[in-house]
């Protein structure tokens, strides 16, 4: 390779900018030439991420279980870093916070198209060997579940409904007393909070509540009200059936589809298995009795009564279609 006027000024540029921070260029070059050639597995930690595989069982199906959890937590971090570039960028332009919208809508697709792998994918009585050895632990301790909520919806929306009027004006971490989650989970015979949560809160709530303050001001849906002078009619279309997707793929369809998996494995006449959270799953997980809706001002007083119902799967067909 010749060393065309074009690399001598790529070279001289970086030579620049090493040497606008005051260090050496010649440093440098000595550093890339000893530097290793990069591999595939180095390079995705690959090694390291086989090794992340401890089931705690003898039971063939538990590998599935855990594999897959931790498939679906690496797609939450993608969402959180979709969330966290919305929440950085107070000066993106309508398309790009549509494009940023819908990467989140396209992980929430996937898992959406792959939870068959929990559905179906395990023989029942295997999962119901192995599930004992798990308690208390749960989904429900899934922190990054709770921290991509916090940053799409105001805090207020994730308060159950009967208190919003009241905790309106109030701090977030008043909010945060009240969030859904805290006294849903329940254990069915006592109404006490299942053990399952109480560990969680212990666990993470300083860091919950520090989470809910930075997003206040900067989660998806203030951005989007700050964007939405910008955006031309065709545009706040768009953007707001993004946004009325990604409410339908948080708040139903993940939900149903994870809901359905509780109902094959745990469901037994005349009464249903206890999860290993202990919780009162059959009430606390369908999205029809939550009415989670992070931008209730994007639904009809209808779709809000009906959220978790029939009405959703033809909506979201619609907004998918449109993209
Ligand atoms: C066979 C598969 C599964 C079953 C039977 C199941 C069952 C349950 C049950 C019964 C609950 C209520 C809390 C409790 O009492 O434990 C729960 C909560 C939860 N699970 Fe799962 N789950 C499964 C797979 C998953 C997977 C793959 C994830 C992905 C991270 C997950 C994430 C969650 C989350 C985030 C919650 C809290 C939901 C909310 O607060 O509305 N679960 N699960």
């Amino acid at each position: 390779m010749e060393w065309s006027p074009e690399l001598m000024r790529k070279l001289e540029a970086l030579r620049a900018k090493i040497e606008a921070t005051d260090q050496d260029f010649e440093t440098y070059v000595n550093g890339w030439q000893l530097q290793r050639f990069q591999n595939y597995w180095d390079y995705i930690q690959l090694d390291t991420l086989l090794s992340l595989q401890r089931p705690t069982t003898e039971v063939e199906d538990e590998p599935i279980f855990i594999i897959y959890h931790q498939i679906t937590e690496l797609y939450f971090k993608l969402a959180r870093i979709e969330i966290d570039a919305i929440a950085k960028s107070s000066d993106s332009t309508v398309p790009e916070f549509i494009e940023r919208v819908q990467r989140i809508n396209r992980y929430f697709g996937a898992l959406r198209g792959s939870f068959g792998v929990m559905e179906l994918g395990m023989k029942k009585e295997e999962f119901l060997a192995f599930r004992d050895a798990l308690a208390p632990a749960s989904g429900f301790q899934s922190v990054q579940y709770r921290i991509i909520e916090l940053g799409c919806s105001p805090l207020i929306n994730l308060v159950p409904e009967n208190l919003r009027e009241s905790l309106n004006n109030a701090s977030i971490e008043k909010q945060l007393e009240h969030i859904y989650w805290k006294s849903g989970a329940t254990v069915e015979d006592t109404g006490k909070p299942a053990y399952t949560a109480t560990q969680f809160i212990e666990k993470y709530w300083d860091d919950l509540l520090f989470t809910a303050e930075a997003y206040e001001h900067c989660n998806i849906w203030q951005r989007f009200q700050e964007l939405q002078s910008k955006a031309n009619t065709e545009e706040l279309a768009e953007v707001k059936n993004a946004l009325r997707a990604l409410d339908l793929n948080v708040n139903v369809n993940w939900p149903l589809q994870h809901y359905k998996t509780a109902v094959r494995y745990l469901s037994k006449k005349p009464t249903d298995i206890p999860a290993t959270g202990g919780t009162n799953w059959q009430k606390y997980l369908p999205p029809r009795f939550q009415r989670r809706i992070f931008f209730p001002e994007l639904w009809t007083e209808q779709q809000k009564a009906e959220w978790g119902k029939s009405w959703v799967h033809e909506v979201l067909a619609e907004l998918e279609g449109a993209h």
